[in-house]
């Protein structure tokens, strides 16, 4: 078992490689490269989508205001961002903030992959579609999904992955906020090693496509796009 320092001085070396990368075409219209931010020894990780305006100014992710969001979220459960490790899909900002392409995906995710051998968390929270569609191996979208943990193992390291809206897609719509704020309230007793967020607050039950009610009807991907 590789020790947390030199976990961290390697994540710090491969951090300042990536900021080169040109494996993609956003390497001509990022200002830089988004590596990611945070503990990097943490039990809790974040994926979200893609470096947004600020984010790609800044270098930071989730400086905008799904960021704000994100950092009250976490404060209502005791967290800072300083204590987890925040990360994205795609590390450049796609043109207009636009959904990754699968090209752009499939050049960047060894980043993911290597973040994830490095940090080692015990919880990773995807934040909405293409994170959960990513990490999860599956084409189920995250409205069907959120709120269950799923053990997965990448590489040397077995996480629970726990999808979850997209901050930014609860920005405008209280609904997926509450939804949202209850799945946080998960969190803490999944860090804890029970598995039982399923128990921690009120979930959905597991529901495959053919089964869902029609009164509640499956967002499409593209009714949860939105603009952070
Ligand atoms: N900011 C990010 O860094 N990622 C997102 O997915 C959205 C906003």
């Amino acid at each position: 078992m590789v020790d947390a320092d030199t976990r961290r001085q390697e994540l710090e070396r491969r951090a300042a490689e990536w900021a080169g990368c040109e494996r993609c075409a956003l390497a001509g219209s990022r200002t830089q490269v988004v590596v990611g931010s945070g503990e990097p020894d943490a039990d809790l990780m974040f994926v979200g989508e893609a470096p947004g305006f600020h984010e790609d100014k800044q270098g930071i992710p989730f400086v905008g205001q799904a960021g704000r969001l994100l950092e009250t979220l976490l404060e209502e459960i005791g967290l800072s961002r300083e204590q987890v490790y925040i990360a994205n899909v795609l590390k450049c900002r796609p043109p207009g903030n636009r959904d990754p392409l699968p090209a752009e995906i499939e050049s960047c995710q060894g980043y993911l992959y290597d973040q994830i051998q490095l940090i080692r968390p015990r919880v990773i929270c995807t934040l909405g579609n293409f994170a959960t569609k990513l990490l999860s191996g599956s084409p189920l979208g995250i409205t069907r999904v959120r709120g269950r943990a799923q053990e997965h193992t990448f590489g040397a390291v077995t996480v629970q992955l726990f999808p979850i809206y997209h901050p930014a897609a609860a920005l405008y719509t209280p609904a997926m906020l509450d939804m949202l704020r209850s799945d946080f309230a998960a969190l803490p007793a999944l860090l804890a090693g029970g598995g039982a967020a399923a128990e921690a607050a009120p979930q959905p039950a597991p529901m495959s496509a053919a089964a869902a009610p029609a009164s509640e009807p499956e967002l499409d991907d593209a009714q949860l796009t939105f603009q952070f």
